[in-house]
């Protein structure tokens, strides 16, 4: 044989085992590990019929089952689900909240998961991730989602958005983006997400303030991230806690009197969120009963109903002189949980309203 065709035999024969071994040594890295953690709402729901997308029964299909009607979860990661609750998320509460959280620190403590789903009604999923995105020690991806029409109805949404969030949570852009809500195709951030339609898809926004990015083609893409601190930049800490403050909401609108706030500082209520009109403004039957809440040691805090922009201090009332917190530009239900938490580290007014401009 020609001596350079020897070489290059004997070449093209080498490279054959040496790309043979190295295929051999370099095996594709394990799929990262996530954990779905499955606690109801209607992506676990159920209609009677294909086309019944209302008066469905929430809560009914188990998380093995909807890991299992989504075989393409396991083309983007490890998975493995837990069934914490079965509820309707109306019915979600307060201890509800403290057992999902504790549960969600001790697997992201393990360096064996990358990621956590917690599938969720969507009637309260934005208060359960504004919890979370306040009290989760970690930086690896939370990513809560729901449903829009049952598992049962043409064009079920809970397939695709449980996809989306699976991939969102194994990938590395989501890693110390706070707690996130993937749906509808979209990535947004606990803090600020709403519910905004009874009942169509797109009900989750972000008004005015935004989304985060979008989830297209199997890949997330980010565009934006939240100015607050949250998860591990915290100074909330829930795993001694077994209950929380009891803070209520009173809601404002035209000829409103003081019964509610009267009723639920009477039932021991250590924080009233105010719902104001407007901005956050007091009607005059309402503020002698705010003072006296306060003068009781209620922390008061002024939201607006109104659903966007910053509910100003001093705006519509005096908070310095009234000793009042101002809410930002959190809604009453999240105002709610951040002053539940700040109330587990203070009494005082003035640190809270701090926690409020911070978180
Ligand atoms: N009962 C409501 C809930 O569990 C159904 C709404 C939904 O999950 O989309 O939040």
């Amino acid at each position: 044989m020609h001596q350079p065709t020897r070489r290059l035999m004997l070449a093209l024969c080498a490279s054959m085992v040496l790309t043979g071994a190295h295929a051999q040594s370099v095996a594709p890295a394990p799929l990262p590990r996530v954990i779905i953690l499955a606690t109801g709402g209607t992506i676990a729901g159920t209609g009677a019929s294909s086309t019944t997308t209302v008066g469905y029964t929430a809560a009914t299909v188990g998380v093995q089952s909807l890991i299992k009607a989504v075989p393409e979860l396991a083309k983007v990661a490890q998975v493995s689900g837990e069934q914490v609750f079965q509820i309707a998320s109306e019915n979600m509460s307060n201890e509800h909240w403290l057992t999902l959280a504790k549960r969600v620190n001790v697997l992201l403590a393990r360096a064996d998961v990358d990621g956590i789903v917690i599938t969720h009604g969507t009637d309260t999923l934005e208060e359960t991730a504004y919890f979370l995105d306040l009290v989760v020690k970690s930086r690896k991806p939370v990513v809560l989602v729901g449903a829009m029409r049952p598992s049962t109805a043409l064009s079920a949404d809970g397939p695709i958005n449980l996809y989306n969030s699976v991939l969102l949570a194994a990938s590395p852009e989501a890693v110390g983006k706070g707690v996130l809500v993937a749906m509808n195709d979209q990535i947004q951030a606990a803090r600020d997400i709403t519910k905004t339609n009874t009942s169509t898809l797109d009900a989750f926004r972000t008004p005015e303030l935004g989304m985060l990015g979008y989830i297209q083609g199997s890949k997330p893409f980010f565009y934006r991230q939240s100015t607050r601190k949250h998860t591990v930049d915290t100074e909330f800490d829930i795993a001694g806690l077994n209950a929380l403050p009891m803070v209520e909401i009173v809601y404002g609108y035209a000829n409103v009197g003081p019964v509610a706030v009267d009723a639920f500082v009477a039932a021991g209520a250590k924080g009233i969120i105010h719902a104001g009109v407007g901005d956050g403004s007091l009607a005059a039957k309402v503020l002698p009963a705010l003072k006296a809440a306060r003068q009781k040691g209620a922390i008061v805090v002024r939201a607006s109903r109104v659903g966007q922009g910053i509910l100003a201090r001093n705006g519509e009332a005096n908070d310095d002189e009234l000793d009042f917190v101002a809410a930002d530009t959190l809604n009453p239900q999240k105002a709610r949980i951040l002053l539940m938490l700040a109330l587990t580290r203070t009494s005082n007014s003035k640190d809270i309203q701090r926690m409020f401009y911070t978180y």
